[in-house]
């Protein structure tokens, strides 16, 4: 066995993150990728969600984010021909749109290659680089681990790497999953294309999104043409080009596009210079029937395309601690059956969002162009992309306590149906569920205050335990007794008290404003709230007393008794 207990197939976002969290549970990778060079014109992704966003702060990487980070364009549509016109504009997340206990609503723009440099900036602080130009060709795994042939691309070396587990995360065209003999099911929009590419533009303000293509204009094809500027004041806009029934395979040549940009949007003023970036696609909506085989797993788009999260902390923290020998490694197997229905309807969600686009633009001809409801427009009310309602509810590894916070009368198929929906408004938590965010906890009687998503650690179970009165007090003392018999590193507590009076001189949070006990459902008079938010962000119990707390760590941790 080499000293690596990980192999790492690919420096894509979801590579590196899975690095990240795994070097920050302790675990150092080795991370390889066959393309000599880091990503760094294609602009690719460049939305961040609201949900990516909370696990970036998680893993630390906010405040880089933010400094690099724009926000998301206001939208605006022009009339054709002429193409000057404004008819519409519109913001993709409603503008300000923020609550306490999900403060990242707007979203935000960077450029793929620009997240991928911060990630690996944080890795180097653990050790860890990518190894560039080696490339996987050959698994072959036994119970004890696995044995990955890997290439070196510009010297013609080759190498024989054994790790107990080896992670794919070798994007929608890489090796693993062909290897590992995974189907990928779904569908290729065949009859449709897009373009996309990079360019600077002379003549078309940074301060809007623009969008050229009122839908039927083009007869049937709904062509769209987008432009979004990159960088706010600067003249570089990331161009795509998308339609129904419309395919632009020639379109991905430089002097064929910039003609047919002017062409089409009607604007001759507009003087495009050199693409730095240039790509067709095929819309693409696929999955794996699994996302494992033995030791070797996929993430990120090797496992799924095409999906807005692309990011996604399921696996590391159950590798972290099966490799630590704190769990069975029969925890693994939770990976695939947390994460496929997501994903399920997660693509579901997005050819939804793909037909409502681009499909059902002829329809929306006849509405009000204002009536942002009924328009085949790119507002996407839709909460999937916010992915604030991906929960795992259905899952084996959580548990709800009490039945008024469970669903009872949903059966598996209903609650796995529900994965991706979400659960807006209908007032429950559950563990399965996103922890949402709280901010104003003020420690002890200090000045100043801190957020749960400051606090909590990606590297262990955080175990938030609410005191809404002074009765609650003396269950204290038992959590505490339980938590010290877990494995050393695994959870740490943390208590929120209702407010000043209950603290009294004891050390823990007051809820200033109230936040963490609404966001998590405390009730003034229940005994105790105790819920226990998972590495990965979301809850793993919400249960009333320190025996729940302990049901659910034993069907975490290896048990001995
Ligand atoms: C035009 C476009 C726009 C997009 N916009 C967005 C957006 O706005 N928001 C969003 O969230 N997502 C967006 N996406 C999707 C996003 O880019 C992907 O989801 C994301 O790149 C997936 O990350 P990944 O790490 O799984 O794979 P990738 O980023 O594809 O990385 C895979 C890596 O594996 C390496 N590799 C492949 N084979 C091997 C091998 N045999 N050995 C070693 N290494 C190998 C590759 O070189 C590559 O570096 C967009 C995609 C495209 C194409
Ligand atoms: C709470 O903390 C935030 C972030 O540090 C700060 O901006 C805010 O002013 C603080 N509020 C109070 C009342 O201290």
């Amino acid at each position: 066995m080499s000293k690596f207990s990980i192999l790492i197939v690919g420096a894509g976002p979801a590579g590196l993150i899975m690095a990240l969290f795994l070097a920050k549970s302790g675990i150092k990778s080795r991370i390889i990728d066959k393309d000599p060079n880091f990503h760094t014109v294609r602009s690719r992704g460049f939305g961040i969600q609201p949900r990516t966003l909370e696990l970036l702060q998680t893993l630390g990487l906010l405040p880089d984010v933010q400094a690099a980070a724009t926000p998301i364009p206001t939208m605006r549509a022009y009339k054709l021909p002429g193409g000057m016109d404004p008819v519409k504009t519109w913001d993709l997340y409603e503008k300000g749109r923020v609550w306490p206990d999900r403060p990242h609503a707007n979203g935000a723009c960077l450029q793929q290659s620009t997240l991928e440099e911060i990630i690996r900036a944080h890795l180097a602080r653990y050790g860890v680089t990518v190894e560039r130009s080696r490339e996987l060709v050959e698994i072959k795994q036994d119970s004890d681990g696995v044995t990955a042939t890997i290439i070196y691309t510009q010297t013609g070396g080759k190498e024989e790497v054994r790790v107990e587990y080896l992670v794919g995360a070798d994007g929608a065209r890489g090796p693993t999953r062909k290897l590992l003999g995974l189907t990928f099911e779904g569908e290729t929009k065949d009859t449709d294309g897009m373009v996309w590419g990079d360019v600077e533009i002379e003549g078309l303000g940074s301060d809007y999104w623009h969008i050229w293509g009122k839908p039927g204009h083009f007869t049937r094809t709904h062509l769209r043409i987008m432009a979004r500027p990159i960088t706010p004041g600067e003249k570089k806009f990331g161009i795509g080009i998308t339609g129904l029934n419309f395919d632009p395979i020639e379109l991905a040549d430089e002097t064929k596009t910039k003609a047919f940009i002017r062409e089409q949007t009607g604007r001759t003023d507009l003087e495009l210079g050199q693409f730095s970036w240039l790509s067709y696609f095929k819309p693409n909506m696929r999955m794996v029937n699994k996302f494992a085989e033995g030791r070797v797993f996929i993430v990120g788009d090797a496992a799924h395309v095409h999906s807005p999260t692309g990011i996604d902390s399921n696996l590391a923290w159950k590798l972290a601690l099966v490799l630590k020998r704190h769990a069975p490694p029969s925890l693994l197997e939770t990976y695939t059956a947390e994460r496929l229905p997501v994903v399920a309807q997660m693509l579901l969600a997005t050819s939804a969002l793909y037909t409502h686009t681009i499909a059902k633009a002829p329809k929306a001809e006849k509405t009000e162009p204002e009536n942002e409801k009924a328009s085949g427009w790119f507002r996407w009310r839709n909460t999937a992309l916010e992915m604030y309602g991906i929960n795992y509810r259905y899952s084996p590894i959580i548990f709800t306590e009490g039945v008024d916070r469970a669903e009872p009368t949903l059966i598996l198929e209903e609650l796995r149906a529900r994965a991706y929906e979400g659960y807006e408004g209908s007032g429950t938590l559950c563990a399965g569920d996103r922890a949402p965010e709280a901010p104003g906890l003020v420690l002890n009687s200090e000045a100043g205050n801190k957020s749960l998503f400051g606090l909590i650690n990606p590297a262990m179970h955080n175990i938030l335990i609410f005191i809404p009165h002074k009765k609650a007090i003396a269950t204290l003392e038992g959590i505490a007794a339980a938590v010290v018999a877990y494995p050393p590193g695994t959870a740490q507590t943390f208590i929120f008290f209702k407010d000043h009076e209950t603290l009294g001189g004891r050390n823990g949070f007051v809820d200033r404003d109230g936040h963490a006990f609404a966001a998590y459902l405390v009730k003034d008079d229940c005994r105790i709230g105790i819920v226990v938010v998972r590495p990965d962000g979301f809850i793993g119990a919400v249960v009333g007393g320190v025996e729940g707390m302990d049901r659910y760590f034993r069907t975490i941790f290896w048990h001995t008794n």
